[in-house]
């Protein structure tokens, strides 16, 4: 009968990580856009737990700063400081130094994981947790088998089969290191025999550690059960070291990524080349071509089709929208919208329902109005674009005049002519017209027709030009 009992994790991290080679924090590094720490500690949250202790020590301020930053739970997630980085078993024994001595709750479960797995599922601890209350064990660990186990822990089986301790790589005999049965080092612990077994621990070994590792041995010669349980998929339990298994890690989980969005209705044309944030949200029916990057708090509703060769961050895309060979950052795209190709669509854009931003365009903190159009060759920035006017190629808002930024606003249904150069702050009224190759210094009234450099401005233009049709 399985036992229930509360249920803690503590996670590791409190390591350089010399072998990246980076000046960032290796639980740092991001994986679809996430650090890899918050990964594994989203995972951990998903299970019915009552809290978690991130150790950190090596960058502590930064480490626990960017995690408070990227984890958004109601689950209890503190931060406990290891000063002096002795190894793995050390750091477990710090954390448990933060459970209050008599809170009663000794005889819970305390799972113990290093933060570098980040691929690691929740259903697979949840089966870790199970398998250690159904046996009631005093120890249970995941292991897997790999085809090149170097660098991990090797699990070394008594004549029965149990396991008898785990060595290290770099303490391994050659005929240990020919075992491919690995430590990922994720663990379920009765928390009142871990203490006294940590306690027990020397760092007699290769790197001169305390290793978490060789607290199997001395709960297994006590006498305590150490229990295991096999994990199929050793993807999911691969430690990230270094740069090449960083790399390995982030096509593990874009894979993921993208084959959880194909189940939920929406098509890749080559998931291969699809790279999706963990953090995008996509609705069904949404259609990506090749090459395309969804990063940030992008949103995509259903309908849309984006790419080939887009970049999306932070942006959201309506229904039924289109576009490609794009770049957009903090920009909100309309439904219908058909934008691209080669478009850069910079912080603060935003194009109402059915606009079109065509070939070789960049636009910066513009409203583009409903139907309007800026379908080539312009610049548009810190402008609004009224619904169904037309800026002509080879526009240009000349925002800045050296000093200060200024607005330029077109109004309702006006045609901007070609090569327009709109000098800020200006307004163009609604259904005015501007010529060809005009240089705008002054606003232009409603209806009105403004051309030459500077542009002189002839009233009542566009009514006379409807009489004459
Ligand atoms: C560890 C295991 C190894 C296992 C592998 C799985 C030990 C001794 N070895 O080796 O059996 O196969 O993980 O990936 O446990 N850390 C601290 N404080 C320290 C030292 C490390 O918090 O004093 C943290 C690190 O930040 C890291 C984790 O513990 O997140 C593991 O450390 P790492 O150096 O990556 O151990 P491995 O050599 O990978
Ligand atoms: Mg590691």
């Amino acid at each position: 009968m399985a036992v229930q009992r509360p249920l803690a994790a503590i996670v590791l991290a409190a390591g350089e990580g010399t072998r990246m080679r980076s000046a960032t924090p290796k639980v740092l590094h991001p994986l679809a856009g996430r650090p890899m720490l918050a990964h594994l500690v989203d995972a951990l949250v998903a299970l019915p737990i009552e809290r978690v202790l991130l150790v950190v020590g090596h960058r502590a301020e930064q480490v626990t700063a960017a995690m408070q930053d990227a984890l958004d739970t109601a689950i209890p997630v503190d931060f406990v400081e290891q000063r002096v980085q002795r190894g793995t078993g050390d750091a477990t024994a710090v954390a448990l130094g933060a459970f209050p001595e008599d809170d009663g709750l000794d005889e819970d479960d305390v799972l113990v994981l290093v933060g570098d797995v980040p691929l690691l599922r929740p259903e697979t601890v949840a089966a870790l947790v199970a398998h250690h209350r159904a046996t009631d064990a005093a120890a249970t660990l995941l292991t897997t088998h790999l085809d090149d186990p170097t660098g991990y822990g090797r699990i070394v089986r008594d004549g029965r089969g149990g396991v008898a301790r785990i060595v290290e790589q770099a303490d391994a005999t050659d005929e240990e290191r020919a075992i491919t049965e690995i430590n990922p080092a994720i663990y379920c612990f009765r928390r009142s025999l871990l203490a006294p077994a940590l306690r027990r621990l020397t760092p007699a070994n290769a790197q001169g550690e305390y290793y978490l590792t060789d607290v199997v041995a001395v709960l297994r010669d006590a006498g305590h059960t150490v229990g295991a349980v096999a994990v199929e998929d050793p993807f999911e339990c691969m430690g990230v070291n270094d740069r090449a298994q960083l790399a390995r890690a982030e096509a593990a989980l874009r894979d993921r990524i993208n084959d959880a969005w194909m189940r939920a209705g929406v098509t890749m044309v080559d998931p291969r080349t699809t790279y999706i944030d963990a953090s995008v949200v996509l609705e069904a029916d949404v259609r990506i071509l090749p090459n395309t990057l969804l990063e940030g708090a992008t949103t995509i509703a259903s309908g849309a089709v984006l790419g080939p060769d887009v970049r999306l961050v932070d942006t959201e895309v309506g229904s039924g929208a289109t576009v490609s060979h794009t770049v957009a950052r903090s920009a909100a795209i309309g439904a219908g919208c058909a934008v691209g190709p080669f478009v850069s669509l910079r912080a603060g854009t935003r194009l109402a329902a059915g606009a079109h931003v065509g070939t070789f365009v960049e636009t910066k903190n513009a409203e583009i109005g409903e139907g309007a159009k800026v379908p080539h060759l312009a610049y548009v920035g810190d402008a609004t674009v009224g619904p169904r006017a037309n800026v002509g190629a080879g526009t240009i808002t000349a925002n800045y005049d050296g000093r200060a930024k200024h607005r330029t606003e077109i109004g309702a249904d006006a045609r901007i002519g070609s090569n327009t150069v709109l000098r800020a702050p200006v307004r163009i009224g609604d259904g005015a017209y501007t010529g060809a190759g005009s240089v705008v210094t002054r606003d232009v009234p409603p209806g009105a027709l403004a051309k030459g450099v500077p542009a002189e401005i002839d009233e009542g233009w566009a009514d006379r030009l409807d009489e004459g049709n």
